[in-house]
């Protein structure tokens, strides 16, 4: 589909120290703390943090659905407050609830919020796309179903149909694979990997960490509200943790790997910097009589790294990144 930037050659999206203060009668909550960052024209941009960290609150104040308490946020150079149409316009957001009109069809749905953004003058004018949209989502065969009778994976695919039906030149999702099942995942990382390289501005919220992973360029953390990180994808990766020791474990895992330790089931994951350090894991292990299984060494991934930096862990230091050349005399 074709993407029209509106405005100057602004950033596509700008947040400017966006606080924002829930208040109440149990005491305020601060669940923005001047978050400042630009997404560019054609980014494809993750958000992350761990549950409450604010991701929702800064995307619901995006699209004007929510007041900042203070500070500004742009689409295109257009205020979302002060110039909320334009900004709007240019905003295809999947929210992270499913909220619909229980009376409409799948395509009535999507019919209807043409109308609401101005593809309004021949309401059929849309159709293909909207055609186009149903086939990319596997919903089809759903298109004439009342939207109540779907599943919640279905209705997911209809939020994230219902967001792009305006072809808004910046998509954004809020956990848009929370549900849904693997296939459906993978097509719409396709789809909208696509609609990125066709210079579509994409920002994803989501818990996969490996999505996050594979499809961001770009990334930002937010902890309790501020951006604890922001860097490229690859940035993250190589700064941080080096690589990991996995393996299988039966019985407990000794007091004093608890800490470092990852541990999922009978998996356990453990940071390593150097040889000295696997070493030292697992003599420690076997000195607990614990005997590991399908042991292995793998390159650190986003989950480790996330996880670092929610601990507040700090970065290696630059020694550890690049050894020093050998300087020959
Ligand atoms: N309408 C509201 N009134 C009061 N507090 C709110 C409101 N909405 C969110 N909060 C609080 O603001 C903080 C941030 O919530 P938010 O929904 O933005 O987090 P999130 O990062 O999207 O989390 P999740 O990963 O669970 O979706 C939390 O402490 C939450 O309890
Ligand atoms: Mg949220």
């Amino acid at each position: 589909m074709p993407v029209h930037h509106p405005g100057p050659a602004d950033a596509a999206i700008s947040f400017r120290s966006v606080s924002k203060c829930y208040g109440g009668s149990q005491g305020s909550v601060q669940a923005l703390d001047s978050v400042t960052f630009d997404i560019e024209p054609g980014e494809f941009f993750g958000l992350l943090g761990p549950n409450g960290a604010g991701k929702t609150t800064l995307i619901s104040i995006l699209a004007g659905l929510s007041r900042a308490s203070s500070g500004q946020v742009l689409v295109h150079g257009h205020d979302v407050v002060t110039d909320y149409a334009r900004a709007r316009r240019s905003l295809g957001i999947v929210p992270q609830e499913l909220v619909f009109d229980p009376f409409f069809t799948v395509r009535e749905t999507l019919q209807i919020q043409s109308g609401y953004f101005g593809v309004r003058n021949d309401p059929r004018a849309n159709d293909a796309w909207i055609d186009e949209l149903l086939e990319h989502l596997g919903l089809t065969d759903k298109a004439d179903a009342n939207t109540r009778q779907l599943s919640g994976g279905m209705k997911r695919r209809v939020l994230v149909a219902q967001a792009l039906v305006h072809r808004p030149p910046v998509i954004v999702l809020d956990e848009p694979t929370a549900g849904v099942d693997v296939e459906l995942r993978q097509t719409l990382w396709q789809f909208i990997a696509r609609l990125c390289k066709e210079g579509h501005t994409v920002l994803l919220t989501t818990h996969y960490l490996e999505e996050a992973e594979a499809l961001c360029g770009r990334l930002a953390m937010l902890k309790q509200g501020r951006v604890v990180a922001l860097d490229r994808t690859s940035a993250l990766l190589a700064g941080r943790a080096s690589s990991m020791l996995r393996f299988k474990l039966d019985t407990p895992l000794p007091p004093a790997l608890q800490a470092n330790a990852r541990v999922t089931g009978r998996i356990v994951q453990i940071k390593t910097r150097n040889a000295a350090e696997v070493e030292s894991v697992l003599a420690t292990l076997r000195a607990f009589g614990g005997q590991p299984e399908d042991l292995e060494i793998g390159r650190a991934d986003l989950e480790d790294v996330f996880l670092e930096i929610m601990r507040g862990e700090p970065a290696l230091s630059p020694p550890l990144l690049q050894p020093p050349r050998q300087v020959s005399a």
